[in-house]
């Protein structure tokens, strides 16, 4: 069916869009249109509002619509609507990556910017290879992800995902190897944060070391906490191990916190609340509360200083995108960085966690629950599927909240959340009631 060039109406499906990571057939037959969004809802095509419980897709931290910010990118739009960052730059990009730089660690101390949180990860791979090829150790390329991890759809995020249906249509990836998922089901069910034991289970980087030359490897990249994979947290003292593994083999540690950073765990990013410094650092989503498309690569001191000593001349790190540090992107998240500030937003959701916790957890023996992970701000509620078809009880659990007036998200048969942290109290059990009633009340 073809339309013409009309403004098409709000449920006016058409044929052209083809949708990422969605059943076109599915959707066809129940459309989920938003029309609009305000604070912590959305409005739905059918005029009806909903409490949005998962940020839009981990990334509206501070709420939808904030004025501050539409200002910032109205005023950019109007200034400087584009310039090219091959060669040239402007005075937004160059205080927004001091002020994400500020925000890091100490030693994050170089911002590159890319577009997305895939192309944030690929940048970070490519970061660490080149390290290793400039400072003479150019057969480090092979590269270690983790089960479940997510690090977004290129080719490099891809090649570390640990999720097998994302992997299985596309052919030959980057060569890598994989850490298990440090979560034993058996002993951790139901943990309110990071199980107390288990920092151990980061051994298990060097019994992958042990089959692969750790001369060969360039990187280890995960989550600090799986996000799209369920939300798992890290048993305590984990991430450190991690980290000292990698510095005895001369390996760098990648940190994608896409999801963790700004605000999620209660600290800037999950390495101040881990108290473990990456190499390299990929950030998105929140990064502009969601407003405009971009992400970033926060590099340490030491990995942009061997750039800079071991090129003899001309363009240090070959790499980058047309939109590299875009003008309206850089205003959205200067603006950004401004309200998660002066709200208190990180200190907010540090606050909230316990509350966000308990909700959470009185859902625990709840029908259909096989396991409940809590985080910061973040759940995952694992259900029983099912016969026949994977995915079918999230997917009607997810339907029955949208009824109650609260959006969740169901990947496959796990329900996850992650709310702006601007959730009010009276919220958090508006969409915990919801999840209750579904549970009880869908077979
Ligand atoms: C941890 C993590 N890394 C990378 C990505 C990819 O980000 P994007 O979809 O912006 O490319 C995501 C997206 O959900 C993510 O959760």
């Amino acid at each position: 069916m073809r339309h013409g060039t009309g403004a098409a109406q709000p449920n006016d499906l058409g044929d052209a869009l083809w949708m990422p990571f969605t059943s076109m057939r599915q959707f066809r037959d129940a459309p989920l249109m938003i029309t609009a969004a305000e604070g912590m809802h959305y409005t739905l095509a059918d005029g009806r509002r909903v409490i949005d419980a998962m940020a839009g897709l981990w990334c509206v931290n501070a709420g939808h619509g904030r004025a501050p910010i539409v200002e910032a990118i109205r005023k950019a739009a109007g200034e400087l609507d584009f310039v090219s960052s091959f060669r040239m730059s402007h005075p937004g990009a160059v205080a927004f990556a001091r002020a994400l730089t500020e925000l890091a660690p100490p030693g994050l101390d170089h911002a590159f910017f890319a577009n997305s949180g895939s192309e944030a990860i690929d940048t970070a791979i490519k970061i660490a290879r080149g390290y290793h090829r400039l400072t003479g150790n150019g057969g480090r390329t092979k590269l270690i992800g983790r089960a479940k991890g997510y690090h977004g759809m290129g080719f490099g995020g891809l090649s570390v995902s640990g999720i097998g249906r994302h992997r299985r249509d596309f052919g030959p990836l980057l060569d890598s190897a994989h850490l298990p998922l440090p979560y034993d089901p058996q002993r951790m069910r139901f943990p309110h944060g990071s199980p107390a034991e288990g920092a151990g289970m980061a051994d298990a980087l060097e019994a992958l070391l042990a089959i692969h030359d750790p001369a060969t490897v360039a990187a280890v990249v995960v989550e600090p906490v799986t996000g799209s994979g369920g939300v798992y947290p890290p048993p305590q003292g984990y991430l450190a191990r991690l980290r000292e593994i990698c510095d005895r083999h001369g390996i760098l540690l990648i940190f994608d916190e896409v999801i963790t950073g700004f605000g999620r765990l209660g600290t800037p990013f999950a390495a101040q609340w881990a108290g473990v410094v990456p190499d390299l650092m990929a950030l998105a989503k929140g990064i502009t509360n969601g407003a405009v498309p971009m992400g970033a690569v926060l590099a340490h001191a030491r990995v942009f200083d061997a750039y800079m000593a071991h090129s003899p001349e001309g363009i240090e790190f070959a790499h980058g995108y047309t939109y590299s540090a875009h003008p309206l992107a850089c205003a959205a998240g200067l603006a950004t960085l401004e309200v998660y500030r002066a709200e208190g937003l990180f200190e907010r959701a540090n606050l909230l966690w316990p509350l966000w916790d308990s909700a959470a957890h009185a859902l625990d023996h709840a029908p259909h629950v096989l396991d409940l992970r809590t985080i910061g701000m973040l759940c995952a509620i694992d259900l029983a599927p099912r016969a026949g078809p994977p995915g079918a009880r999230g997917a009607d659990i997810a339907r029955a909240c949208l009824d109650a007036g609260v959006l969740v998200r169901a990947s496959g048969d796990t329900i996850v959340l992650s709310p702006p942290l601007v959730i009010t109290e009276d919220q958090i059990r508006v969409v915990f009631d919801a999840l209750a009633h579904a549970l009880s009340t869908t077979p």
